[in-house]
């Protein structure tokens, strides 16, 4: 059985008083919860990761440099990420991917210096809306597919999150079809790319807009076995009722 997996990304939120939301989170979390990662900003890591030690709660950076060391103002290793207690590191967010001007082979980068630390990757593709009302999605999801993920995926080190970038932090969502179709797709060119066998085990996530009241129904769709959820993973309150809803899927 493919695991299921709920992870939130609370981008640039939060300090250090915010921190009990994750305490909150494990007493309202059902006692048959799928995996749970909360993704802080970087200064909370290793806080996060202290605190979550007494919680079924797992612990992830938002980014991480491609290199191992060296010159890079302002940036954060993989190792120095898995220093802080931290399990996951989310890549390619549309965030980084627009603002940060990220391409395909730096994600590529990213995901394997992220191994090389031993920390899990949580590798970000998602179509524009200019894409979809173009009719281009698919192939847009194969071009990311094709050049943000290196050779060596497993279903240990390697966490899938479809977010259609129309769909961050809008409101909007696509219908279960639209979902489907595209974790179908995803589904179908890991097992071209990698074999049947680990294709399988990988979790798929859904990422854009999910909240308490869509997850249930978000999570009816083929091929979506969690959610990468921003906005409604800051307090325990709204995040909770979308973990029990991927519980109960
Ligand atoms: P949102 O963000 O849930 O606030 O739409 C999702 C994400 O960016 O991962």
């Amino acid at each position: 059985m493919r695991r299921k997996l709920a992870a939130g990304n609370w981008k640039m939120n939060g300090t250090a008083a915010d921190l009990a939301e994750l305490n909150v989170l494990a007493t309202l979390m059902p006692a048959d919860a799928p995996e749970v990662i909360i993704c802080p900003p970087a200064p909370l890591l290793y806080r996060a990761s202290t605190v979550a030690q007494a919680t079924p709660i797992s612990i992830g950076a938002q980014d991480c440099h491609m290199q191992a060391s060296g010159a890079f103002t302002g940036d954060i290793s993989a190792a120095m990420i898995a220093d802080t207690g931290a399990a996951y590191v989310i890549v390619g967010h549309s965030e980084r991917r627009e603002a940060h001007a990220e391409r395909d082979r730096d994600i590529r980068k990213k995901a394997k210096a992220a191994w090389a630390s031993n920390l899990a990757a949580i590798i970000c593709i998602g179509e524009t809306l200019e894409d979809r009302e173009a009719d281009n999605t698919l192939d847009i999801i194969a071009g990311q597919l094709a050049g943000s993920l290196p050779t060596a995926v497993t279903a240990a080190n390697t966490i899938i999150a479809y977010e259609p970038i129309w769909a961050i932090g809008t409101g909007k969502v696509p219908t279960l079809d639209q979902i489907a179709e595209v974790h179908d797709f995803i589904r179908s060119k890991l097992a071209i790319r990698y074999g049947a066998d680990i294709a399988d085990m990988i979790p798929l996530l859904y990422g854009g807009s999910v909240k308490p009241d869509n997850a249930a129904l978000i999570f009816e769709a083929g091929n979506v076995d969690g959610a990468l959820v921003g906005g409604a993973s800051l307090k325990a309150t709204d995040f909770a009722p979308i973990i029990s809803a991927l519980a109960q899927s």
